[in-house]
């Protein structure tokens, strides 16, 4: 992709998120219309609906030949990532949202032939811009991300994992990822797998680990941290289908070995 055309979507794409973004703060407080998807625990509101019919309408006005996938289902039938291909998640971290008004993100992630090209994710009531264009480097609002650390040592790590892989899971032994968070220096659950992808990108948790994941969940961060020097895969260490379910493993480079070490002693 031509940098001409990449600034000209990246323009838009940031004009809009940031849009999205006020007109959720603005109706924060409004009551909910919330209803449940795949279980009573998969929620989803009318903003997540109209959130993606903002940047649907907003796209095909402007980049009409542009494909969307969309999490609520708004978006195009994508069964390749040939072309130009947005990745939306119009909330991530719905729960946070109904449940505590913060603590959630908006994800876009842009790909050209499959390669990925602009990577942004707005934590919405933080007002934090987390955006990423391949090969120019990662920044949250103006503030250039730094490369992840080559000096991190494995039992001063953080970890965002959620606390399933903690329970008897068809994954992995619990027993071993037991042992793994006493390894390291400290977990944590924040309930937005793109801001825990943000929060790998700007080196405040150093690995994110998740069970399964959507790619409208990933897009947007692998984008960012790939930038910053960090690895993402599945937690087995092989490559990321972007269009299917994956499960993942986004970290600093430094401790990938350790991690692997006890994902595969647990291996189910
Ligand atoms: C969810 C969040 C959550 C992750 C789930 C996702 P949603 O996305 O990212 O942190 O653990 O797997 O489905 O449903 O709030 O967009
Ligand atoms: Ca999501
Ligand atoms: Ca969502």
């Amino acid at each position: 992709m031509d940098n001409i055309l990449r600034d000209k979507i990246y323009t838009h794409a940031k004009q809009w998120i940031l849009a999205a973004g006020e007109q959720i703060r603005n109706k924060i407080n409004e009551p909910r219309i919330i209803t449940t998807k795949s279980n009573p625990n998969d929620l989803v509101t009318e903003m997540d609906k109209q959130t993606e019919v903002f940047f649907i309408s907003k796209i095909k006005e402007v980049f009409p030949g542009h494909l969307i996938i969309g999490e609520e289902g708004f978006g195009d039938q994508v069964d390749t990532l040939d072309g130009i291909v947005w990745i939306i998640d119009p909330i991530d971290g719905t729960m946070n949202f109904v449940h505590q008004k913060k603590n959630f993100a908006i994800s876009i992630g842009i790909y050209h032939d499959g390669i990925g090209e602009i990577g942004l994710i707005y934590d919405v009531m933080a007002d934090e811009l987390y955006q990423a264009k391949r090969s120019e480097g990662a920044y949250k609002n103006k503030q250039p991300l730094v490369q992840l650390k080559s000096n991190l040592k494995f039992e001063e790590a953080l970890l965002g994992m959620n606390h399933y892989f903690l329970c008897e899971n068809s994954f992995v032994q619990e027993t071993s990822m037991q042992q793994l968070v006493r390894a390291v220096r400290g977990s944590r659950t924040y309930g937005s797998a793109a801001l825990e992808f943000a929060y790998v990108a700007e080196g405040i948790i150093d690995a994110y680990l998740s069970m399964r994941l959507a790619p409208w969940d990933i897009a947007a961060g692998i984008i960012l941290v790939n930038e910053v020097g960090g690895v993402t895969t599945n937690l087995y260490g092989e490559d990321l289908n972007r269009l299917k379910i994956n499960s993942i493993l986004a970290c600093n480079p430094m401790i990938q070995e350790q991690l692997h070490h006890f994902i595969e002693k647990g291996r189910k």
